[in-house]
């Protein structure tokens, strides 16, 4: 069900609203006149995105937020409601990243990534829903990525904790469903690589520079399709047409597509600048009401490169399940 008030009159939550997509999104709902609560952990950057949504047009409350603590998101919910008088939908958006070999990232950062991304996003539907359908009805969209459905080396905490996130999501969906709670919407976004700052603030053990996997596509596009999300909720959107690509791929040659993948991330994902590790923003909050991460126009050669490579990644794959389905026929 779509939200049950025009996007004007909503209120809508955001957590890590305090760097690239949040704020994107957060933009996005001040231009239509929205009242936006911003939650992440860095609130002079909060403060700068909420003066800019005010200047946009939108009404603003500034909630300092950790999302792995699950005390402190019910707190922000109730503090939505008892500004506002209710919340009309939640956007479970904050994620950090470690980037390395599985067996050189440390455990206390894979724990922490799962925490913050699939933990983080538990405690916000928790969170969320009681006050959702108390306004009879509403959407939870939970920012996953094109990761929660095919997977990249170097990433493995990020895709194990964006897989999760897809499977909670599809599991709450039903739950809703099977209990009457239909009207609340559980929407998940399946983003392409994004140019944000989320690159700079990963952790990385690597010992290079990391860099985003190209395409590159700007954060307004993963904030449209929020926002198309909330007036019309579906299970699952697309951001960027590589993510849709790349997934067909998965599905139609599982096996051939994790070799693909697997080749195109120890390719594309580091630059040649050696660098020492760091644990990035992990633990500590590190948020300056950025949008973009500067990568959209400098690796727009290797776009080009991506989307051949892409277009004969897909044709090796259809080929190949056109050969084997004939050798079958014979
Ligand atoms: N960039 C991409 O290529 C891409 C692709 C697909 C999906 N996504 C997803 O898009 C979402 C936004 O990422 P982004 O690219 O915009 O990265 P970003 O610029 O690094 O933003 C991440 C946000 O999460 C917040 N955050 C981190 N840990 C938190 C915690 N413990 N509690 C509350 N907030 C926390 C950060 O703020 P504080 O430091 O102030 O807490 C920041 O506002 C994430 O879910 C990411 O997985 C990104």
């Amino acid at each position: 069900m779509p939200l049950v008030r025009n996007l004007a009159d909503a209120t809508i939550v955001i957590t890590g609203a305090s760097s690239g997509i949040g704020t994107a999104t957060a933009y996005a709902l001040a231009r239509h006149g929205s009242t936006v609560v911003l939650a992440a952990r860095t609130e002079p950057a909060l403060r700068e995105v909420a003066r800019r949504c005010r200047e946009l047009g939108g009404r603003t409350l500034v909630v300092p937020t950790d999302v792995t603590d699950a005390d402190a998101v019910r707190r922000l919910a109730a503090t939505a409601v008892a500004e506002f008088g209710r919340i009309d939908a939640w956007i479970n958006n904050a994620a950090v990243g470690t980037i390395g070999l599985f067996d050189e990232i440390p455990v206390t950062e894979f724990r922490r990534v799962l925490d913050v991304n699939l933990l983080g996003t538990a405690n916000g539907i928790r969170a969320a829903l009681p006050h959702l359908s108390a306004a009879g009805g509403g959407v939870v969209v939970n920012n996953a990525s094109g990761l929660a459905e095919v997977a990249m080396p170097y990433q493995s905490p990020y895709n194990a904790a964006k897989h999760g996130v897809r499977g909670l999501s599809d599991t709450v969906r039903q739950e809703l469903r099977a209990t009457g709670r239909g009207a609340v919407s559980i929407c998940t976004v399946l983003p392409a690589t994004i140019d944000t700052p989320f690159f700079r603030h990963a952790a990385n053990h690597s010992g290079r520079q990391v860099l985003p996997p190209p395409p590159v596509y700007p954060p307004e596009v993963v904030a449209e399709t929020i926002v198309r999300l909330l007036r019309r909720p579906r299970r699952e959107a697309y951001a960027g047409g590589a993510a849709r690509l790349i997934g067909m791929q998965w599905r139609l040659a599982p096996a051939l597509a994790e070799r693909v993948l697997g080749w195109y991330g120890h390719h594309t994902q580091f630059g040649p600048e050696p660098t020492a590790d760091t644990t990035g923003n992990v633990f500590r909050p590190h948020a300056e009401a950025t949008v973009a991460g500067g990568w959209h126009g400098r690796r727009r050669q290797l776009v080009r490169v991506s989307a051949a490579f892409g277009l004969a990644a897909a044709g090796t794959a259809v080929g190949t399940v056109a050969a084997l389905a004939r050798r079958r026929a014979r």
